[in-house]
């Protein structure tokens, strides 16, 4: 069987290098997305016997310039891509919620969580065209949930002081919907997924579930075989209220 090549962007710390050391462990090429190469290289040298899959390639979510070149490197290198893991987020907040929350506040949170993964997609999409079976995951969060902000008896209702970094999310769930029923009748599927709650620089200490778990979504997204679902939004197989 041909080896997959996989694009995993904020690849270097967090849910993204452990997404990217279990699709190399899986017998997966993987590119790991990084907006510093140093740091990217650093994440590498820790990956062991899988680091040998898994190549460096510098990508600022933040540049358009930065996204083209990335996609131009995976076109000239490898000529198709099987996955992209949309996984680099930024959470702006340190205020306490949306009366505090300017449009700034809200413009960064677009910025790489919503706009440059639609660049990037877009710029991505005729590699994953050439893919047999091309997957595109969309690491979203359950915050994304207008249905579930708005049940005052739901798990986050609670959650309100990340106003700008939920409406992106929100945002890249739509934008997913569209992608997937755009896409439908190709062999392409996209699909947003929920990772949990998990211990990272974003998650914080106190998050109860640990990294090696915070990837299982998106591997199941990645992985999905010509039945899997598109344009869904899951958490470990459970489908999640938009
Ligand atoms: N942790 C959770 O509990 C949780 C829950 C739900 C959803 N998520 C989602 O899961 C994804 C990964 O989160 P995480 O917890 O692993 O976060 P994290 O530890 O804060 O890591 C974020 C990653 O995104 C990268 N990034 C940020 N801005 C970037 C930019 N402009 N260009 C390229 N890369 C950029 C970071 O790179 P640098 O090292 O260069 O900053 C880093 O690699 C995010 O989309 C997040 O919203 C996380």
């Amino acid at each position: 069987m041909m080896m997959k090549i996989a694009l995993v962007t904020g690849g270097n710390r967090g849910i993204g290098l452990e997404t990217v050391r279990r699709l190399a462990a899986e017998g997966v090429q993987v590119l790991m997305g990084s907006r510093s190469v140093e740091r990217g290289e650093a994440a590498r040298a820790e990956l062991g016997e899988a680091a040998e899959r898994v190549e460096v390639v510098a990508l600022d979510m933040a540049s358009p310039a930065s996204i083209q070149a990335a996609v131009n490197h995976v076109r000239d290198r490898y000529g198709r891509l099987d996955i992209l893991v949309n996984n680099a987020g930024v959470m702006p907040e340190t205020g306490s919620g949306v009366l505090d929350a300017g449009a700034d506040l809200y413009r960064e949170a677009f910025e790489v969580n919503l706009f440059a993964v639609i660049d990037l997609t877009q710029a991505a999409l005729p590699l994953l065209e050439k893919s047999e079976a091309g997957r595109i995951v969309m690491v979203s969060s359950i915050l994304a949930s207008t249905g579930l902000h708005a049940d005052p008896g739901s798990p986050i209702y609670g959650w309100k002081h990340t106003p700008a970094y939920n409406a992106s999310k929100t945002a890249l769930n739509s934008y997913t919907v569209h992608l997937a029923a755009a896409l439908a009748g190709t062999s392409i599927k996209v699909n947003a997924i929920h990772p949990g709650w998990i211990k990272t620089e974003m998650g914080g200490p106190q998050a109860p579930t640990e990294v090696a778990e915070g990837v299982d979504s998106t591997l199941w997204a990645a992985g999905l075989g010509p039945e899997g679902p598109s344009g869904s939004f899951t958490h470990k197989g459970e489908t999640l209220p938009w």
